[in-house]
């Protein structure tokens, strides 16, 4: 019997395209970059089901374009590269891929705090360039960092694993978030405080929460203001959450004692003249970039994808309402 055709936008963990083999005809961009628009369009035509990755715009047009596709597993904790409240209303299921990256993207945030805060990649580059003279009291100093305070930005999973995995730093953690948080209220020691008390209290905030319109630079002039002049701040999550130009302003004028970033406004760009300052440290959207949390995040997306097909309700699915009409 002919296998029913599904799309992959770009070559994913050797795993997840096994257990699609198994039941359906696989067909997958293996050019590695990301596809144009009307790539994208025109090879998800005939299609029954897309996993797609955070550069894939899914919105209407989609949706209008390619009607037999089932469902979209998207290769990331994030989907707000998808319009899900359309998704919804097309009756198409939506899922992403939480836990497997939980500790790997804690852990980059955890790598660019030190990195920036203990001047780690202006130490290497001068190691590099041969012209260190030897030892000096007034070399590099940078932050402290042990009993400090953490300010998380979304106290969901990984902002609750960044916390916990400061423990051995005993550092004190305040979180913001719409709801209270028991699991870092509980396993961190963390307490809820206002945004603003955060902002002004920290000498760390790592921002983890999603991407929505009430997030969108969520970090501007005016938030950098209220924080400590000697304060860091740590981006693993949308780089829409901070304004990068504000950012920009922030790090050149002392505002702030430096960032932390993986994630960028207009990804792949960062914004011009933050690469020429010291006081940042910027990672190329790598934070899940380890080999059980993508090989996780393929397993994820093959398996909701193909639950989606086969009219299951995926295990990871954001919209899950669409299912509600049909029992
Ligand atoms: C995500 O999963 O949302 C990350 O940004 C990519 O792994």
């Amino acid at each position: 019997m002919k296998k029913r055709p599904v799309y992959i936008t770009r070559m994913i963990p050797q795993e997840g395209i096994d257990i699609l083999k198994k039941d359906f005809d696989v067909f997958v961009n293996e050019e590695d970059r990301p596809l144009t628009r009307k790539e994208f369009l025109d090879n998800i035509k005939g299609m029954e089901g897309v996993i797609t990755l955070l550069t894939d715009i899914v919105d209407e047009e989609v949706f209008i374009t390619a009607p037999e596709i089932k469902g979209f597993a998207n290769y990331a904790v994030g989907v707000d590269n998808i319009d899900v409240r359309k998704a919804t209303e097309y009756k198409k299921p939506v899922s992403n891929t939480p836990d497997v990256l939980t500790d790997a993207t804690a852990e980059m945030a955890w790598a660019l705090l030190f990195a920036v805060s203990r001047r780690v990649v202006e130490s290497d580059s001068l190691m590099r360039s041969g012209k260190w003279e030897g030892w000096g009291p007034l070399q590099f100093i940078g932050g402290d960092i042990t009993g400090k305070t953490l300010g998380i930005i979304g106290a969901g999973r990984i902002g609750t694993a960044m916390a916990q995995k400061s423990r051995g730093f005993g550092m004190k953690i305040l979180y913001s978030d719409s709801e209270i948080r028991p699991a870092i209220e509980n396993t961190a020691g963390g307490k809820k405080v206002t945004f603003e008390y955060l902002l002004e209290k920290s000498d760390y905030i790592s921002i983890h929460t999603p991407l929505n319109p009430s997030t969108r630079h969520m970090f501007t002039l005016e938030t950098f203001k209220k924080m400590k002049q000697t304060a860091y701040l740590i981006n693993t999550s949308r780089g829409p959450v901070i304004n990068e130009e504000n950012l920009l302003t922030a790090l050149k004028t002392g505002i702030i004692a430096g960032a932390g970033i993986d994630v960028y406004e207009n990804e792949p760009y960062a914004k011009t003249g933050l690469a020429e300052l010291k006081n940042i440290v910027m990672t190329p959207h790598t934070a899940s970039a380890t080999i059980s949390a993508r090989k996780g995040m393929a397993i994820k997306a093959a398996m909701n994808l193909s639950a989606m097909i086969k009219g299951e309700i995926p295990m990871d699915c954001i919209n899950p309402e669409i299912y509600v009409n049909n029992c």
